[in-house]
């Protein structure tokens, strides 16, 4: 089987997309951990695919990093990290600020995903390399007036894997994020109906757990691929920014590879 012997872990693995790429890699010959806060679903899931649930709350440091101790304890290694836990926030910035939320919010959409990629890479590094998924979302890319601190965090996603992308490909690691649209999972209860006046379609799980497999098996590290109705999924063309020029008008020219984490480079 094309995953046979590879170890994945997903966080928000109990419910709608993370279950559907657990069950998805399992069916693939991959062994499964499934991190969640949500111990039944999470339970169910992990016997279902034949692979184990650890309680895990994404906001944790050493919450994450007990979950890839589980996979290496368990199964060996990891060879895929899938940070997917993530919530709506049900507020805006008015008089319905929720401060106590809008941490828990943060906590989970943006900590989850920078403690997750830390946890996981020296486990994949011991491997000699593996891959790196975050659920990101189309929010992440365009305009979420429906949700701005949401869209806030998973901009910062796709900001984080565009720049981790060739950061981490020296040591073997890809790291790309999905940005699926809305799909049908609880994550859309509140606001199903919204949506839907709109004239938006709802995807289902299926079309969004399709781009994973696709970004695993052909992402290049630092994409972020969209996931719309009724379009392949593919990584987005992000358009070139403005450059520096000089006083008189000439383009400055840019070491852009210079401009990295690693000091040697
Ligand atoms: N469904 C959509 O329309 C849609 C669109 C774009 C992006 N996404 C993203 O997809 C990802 C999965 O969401 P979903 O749509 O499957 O919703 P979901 O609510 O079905 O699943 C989210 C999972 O995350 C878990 N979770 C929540 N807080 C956690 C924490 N602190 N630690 C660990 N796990 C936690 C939940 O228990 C749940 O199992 C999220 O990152 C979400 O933002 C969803």
């Amino acid at each position: 089987m094309e995953f046979d012997g590879k170890v994945a872990l997903i966080t928000g693995g109990a419910n709608g997309i993370g279950a559907g790429v657990a069950r998805a890699l399992a069916e693939l010959g991959a062994r499964v951990v499934v991190a969640d806060v949500d111990q039944e679903r999470g339970k169910a899931v992990a016997d279902e695919v034949d692979g184990v649930f650890t309680h895990c709350d994404v906001r944790d440091p050493e919450s994450n990093q007990a979950a890839v101790g589980l996979a290496e304890r368990q199964f060996g290694g990891l060879d895929i990290a899938v940070l997917n836990a993530g919530i709506a926030t049900g507020f805006g910035l008015g008089e319905d600020f929720d401060p106590e939320r809008y941490r828990t919010v943060m906590g989970v959409n943006l900590d989850g995903v920078v403690y997750g990629v830390n946890a996981a890479l020296p486990a994949l590094k011991r491997r000699g390399g593996g891959h790196i998924i975050a659920t990101a979302s189309m929010a992440g890319l365009v305009a979420m007036p429906l949700d701005p601190v949401y869209g806030a965090n998973k901009a910062a996603v796709v900001g984080l894997v565009r720049a981790l992308g060739p950061v981490l490909s020296a040591d073997g690691v890809t790291v790309n994020a999905v940005c699926p649209s809305f799909a049908e999972t609880a994550i859309i209860t509140g606001f199903k109906d919204t949506i839907q006046a709109a004239g938006m379609p709802v995807m289902d799980v299926r079309e969004v757990v399709d781009a994973f497999l696709a970004v695993l098996r052909r992402g290049k590290g630092g994409e972020c691929w969209f996931v719309q109705s009724g379009r392949p999924s593919e990584p987005f063309a992000f358009g070139t920014p403005p450059g520096p020029r000089t006083a008189d008008g000439e383009r400055v020219a840019v070491r852009s590879d210079r401009l990295t984490t690693d000091q040697e480079a």
